[in-house]
């Protein structure tokens, strides 16, 4: 049952991951060689720069409800950072909400939202909001944020995809709710702050989707980062390791089809953690429905 990708991972953990066996990476290392791949028809590419080979790295925590699991969706308040000092490096904060089938990997169907920094991609050091989304594993269709047609805003939305995140005013924290909507059957993204007055942002249409049309069967929350081979790994979080001083994740549930989020039972036992990199970053549950995560990279292993 082990994908090719898992295959791959798993051989890239040198320490003993805890990744479950069925735990698809939707950042995975081919990732960047199909975002090259599309680039020619600008999906995947968020601006001039072709990201390079390069070494993906991740710290989060999944879902363990296997592939025959029925999810349909997830929430959780994520505090935002700036990052400083990027080139091609990358890093990114998020929840994907995604459905995995066998063991065919090409027909992933993932959405994510969560901040990001990547002046490879949006020719700037500042921190962007970003959603995602693919339905065939991030080979030709998807994009990121509205470079492609998919993600439909909605008026009165209270961000959109792809906005710089302002930090002027100190520390943000940022709410991100997915879900399927029973009444439409689509999977709405809504946005707020500090878990307040969450509000519709837009959503992706069931109509884009091949196995995530009903529910979806795995929802990840985390970090992700990406260097070119050899360039050492960017910060994750806000680079400092999990602890009181470190990048967390608040409000950690599943989320109904009504939209009402609820506990993942058993918590934390309803989770398992994925870490690529013990020496560059972690995660650590921390209290209810809360875990931190980050690290400082500085690690080209
Ligand atoms: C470009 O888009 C077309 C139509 O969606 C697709 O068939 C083709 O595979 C894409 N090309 C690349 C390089 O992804
Ligand atoms: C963000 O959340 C933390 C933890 O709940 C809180 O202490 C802080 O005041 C919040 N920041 C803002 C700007 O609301």
């Amino acid at each position: 049952m082990f994908l090719p990708q898992l295959l791959v991972l798993l051989i890239a953990f040198s320490s003993q991951a805890s990744a479950i066996p069925w735990l698809y990476d939707a950042h995975d290392e081919n990732v960047n060689q199909r975002r090259q791949q599309s680039s020619t028809n600008g999906s995947w590419l968020l601006s001039k720069d072709s990201l390079g080979s390069g070494v993906d790295r991740l710290a989060l925590f999944s879902s363990m409800k296997g592939s025959q699991g029925v999810l349909f969706g997830g929430m959780a308040t994520f505090d935002v950072y700036g990052l400083q000092n990027f080139n091609t490096q990358a890093s990114y904060s998020y929840m994907c909400v995604a459905n995995h089938q066998g063991d065919d990997y090409s027909t992933e169907n993932v959405v994510a939202a969560g901040w990001m920094v990547s002046p490879t991609s949006y020719v700037d050091s500042e921190t962007h909001f970003y959603t995602l989304w693919t339905a065939d594993g991030y080979k030709s269709g998807g994009c990121y944020n509205l470079d492609c047609d998919g993600f439909v805003p909605v008026q009165n939305a209270p961000i959109t995809p792809g906005d710089t995140l302002d930090l002027a005013k100190g520390k943000l924290n940022i709410t991100i709710k997915i879900f399927k909507n029973k009444v439409d059957g689509d999977w709405w993204l809504y946005f707020g702050y500090n878990n307040h007055k969450l509000t519709a942002v837009g959503y992706w249409p069931k109509s884009i989707f091949t196995n995530m049309v009903d529910h979806a069967n795995l929802i990840q929350w985390g970090g992700y980062t990406f260097s070119e081979t050899g360039v050492a790994s960017p910060a994750m979080g806000n680079g400092h390791w999990p602890g009181i001083d470190s990048a967390s994740v608040r409000d950690v549930r599943f989320v109904d089809d009504s939209g009402s989020g609820y506990k993942i039972d058993p918590w934390p036992g309803g989770l398992g953690a994925s870490i690529s990199h013990k020496e560059s970053y972690g995660a650590t549950i921390s209290g209810d429905e809360m875990f931190y995560y980050g690290g400082p990279g500085g690690c080209t292993k």
